[in-house]
């Protein structure tokens, strides 16, 4: 069966069919097929790994949209679908609406955008432009980036999603200091989803956010694995030690994705990547062994003297 290769409304509904929902979480179906998590509350399924698309997009009046369409069919000729994205620059998001919509990946990806505006207009002139530039009636996820006018926004997306035209909404964090709002925010609704940044080298989610999130059933996206590359910069040239193997780990993305991977609170992490090798590395973290508890406490020791 390659289930890597069909599309995934096709194998989420045969899933769904064949009575696999309610399996644990980051079950492996075949060699192909990157594991998946249960969206919480629904018989839906999301492989782990996933597209933050802000760079790429963003090269896009430069470099052209070959790129991005590679770095998309990385991710899903290896099994994964989420792209996280937002409109910033309509030329280039015009262009990345396009190939989002060509025959092989219309259908295979999961759409995950933001409203960053103010005011109730504004959002839903945003959410207009999202429909036309990515040519969509319906995204999959809407998320309020970085909480902005909550209050107004959250209502606008409740109204979209009582429309159908967000199949899910939610709310966006990218630090620790606004999981203080993120609480009170949660203490009032549930969204289904919530977007957190954690990582090996950013661990504060670990202690209190990820298992409230776990415990309201709210599903978790995961961005800023690599801090926006200062991981990289951080390891510089530094070996990856031998014992990274022992949980099939074959470079420094794979450490910190298997890292974050075993935590039962998250439903997909973003990688933001311009390079396909890089999707398909990032994609391939989700494959074969993970690290257990002990193991992960070496990680955190090593990555403490980095
Ligand atoms: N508030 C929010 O809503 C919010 C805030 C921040 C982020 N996010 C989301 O989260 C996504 C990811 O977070 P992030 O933007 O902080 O980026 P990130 O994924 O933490 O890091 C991206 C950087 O890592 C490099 N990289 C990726 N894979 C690599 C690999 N295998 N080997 C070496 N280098 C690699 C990329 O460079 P190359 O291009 O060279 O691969 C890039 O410089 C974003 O795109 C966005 O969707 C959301």
């Amino acid at each position: 069966m390659k289930t890597a290769t069909m599309n995934r409304r096709k194998f989420l509904a045969m899933m769904s069919a064949a009575g696999l929902a309610g399996l644990a979480p980051g079950i492996s179906f075949s060699r192909e097929q990157m594991p998946v998590r249960q969206i919480p509350g629904t018989s839906e399924y999301l492989p782990v790994i996933g597209l933050g698309s802000t760079k790429p997009v963003g090269q896009i009046a430069e470099r052209g949209t070959g790129p991005i369409a590679g770095v998309l069919r990385a991710l899903v000729q290896n099994g994964g679908a989420v792209v996280d994205t937002w409109p910033s620059d309509p030329s280039n998001d015009e262009a990345f609406g396009q190939v989002i919509s060509e025959p092989d990946l219309r259908d295979a990806l999961f759409i995950a955008s933001k409203i960053d505006r103010t005011g109730k207009r504004e959002g839903l002139a945003q959410f207009s432009d999202i429909q036309r530039l990515y040519q969509r009636e319906t995204i999959d996820l809407m998320q309020v980036f970085n909480l902005t006018d909550i209050k107004t926004q959250w209502a606008t997306l409740q109204e979209l999603k009582a429309s159908g035209k967000a199949r899910y909404i939610g709310v966006t964090v990218s630090s620790a200091s606004l999981y203080g709002q993120l609480a009170d925010f949660l203490a009032r609704e549930k969204p289904d989803f919530a977007q957190v940044n954690y990582s090996i080298t950013e661990r504060e989610a670990e202690q209190r956010m990820l298992p409230m999130l776990q415990d309201k059933g709210v599903a978790v996206v995961i961005n800023r694995p690599f801090m926006n590359g200062d991981y990289f910069r951080k390891l510089g040239d530094r070996p990856l030690p031998d014992w990274a193997a022992d949980f099939g780990c074959e470079s420094w993305a794979q450490f910190s994705l298997k890292y974050i991977l075993p935590n039962p609170a998250i439903t997909c992490v973003l990688t933001e990547t311009t390079k396909p090798k890089h999707m398909a590395e990032n994609a391939r973290a989700a494959f074969g062994r993970m690290p257990d508890e002990a193991q992960r406490a070496r990680m955190r020791a090593l990555i403490s003297t980095v």
